[in-house]
């Protein structure tokens, strides 16, 4: 396995399509899952600069934080609470493009402006979460969603 990752310029859907298959590959050759979410975590923050990119992981009736590149953040979320409560109860993608007036948002750092948050699911349960964060407003949309599911999908193997 290639221990570094090739980046490229480019539009946001061109360097995560040139991100994708080799995330792919990075993980299709470990089965440890931390040390995936772990390497997923460290391969969007190095591409995309992110403020707050990791993991949150469901513990009983509780998210605990797994790996991320970031500040330190909120170590447990419950059910329905925050942005990533949220997406966990739906158990769908929530793209929120001001954290400020998202209800009940949960804030690690006053630095968050923008938030995308995507459920980790396999067999209809929700497993986990990954959580980016942006410095900046309005930063996240469709292409993000796109491609941050089917990386996603990856980690539900
Ligand atoms: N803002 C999140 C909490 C996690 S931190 O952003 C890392 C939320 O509202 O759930």
């Amino acid at each position: 396995m290639a221990e570094e990752l090739t980046f490229i310029s480019g539009s946001k859907e061109e360097q995560y399509l040139s991100l994708l298959p080799q995330v792919r590959s990075l993980i299709e050759g470990e089965v440890d899952l931390v040390a995936n979410l772990a390497n997923v975590a460290a391969a969007l923050k190095e591409a995309f600069d992110f403020f707050w990119v990791g993991f949150y992981l469901v513990k009983q009736d509780q998210l605990v934080l797994g790996p991320f590149q970031g500040p330190v953040a909120c170590t447990r979320i419950r059910k329905g609470k925050g942005v990533c409560g949220t997406a966990w109860q739906e158990g769908a993608t929530l793209l929120v493009p001001d954290v400020e007036v998202f209800p009940g948002h949960i804030a690690c750092s006053s630095l968050s402006r923008s938030e995308i948050v995507v459920p980790l699911i396999k067999d209809g349960e929700v497993w986990g979460v990954l959580d980016i964060d942006s410095d900046l407003l309005n930063f996240f949309d469709e292409t993000d969603r796109k491609y941050l599911e089917e990386m996603c999908g990856y980690l539900s193997k």
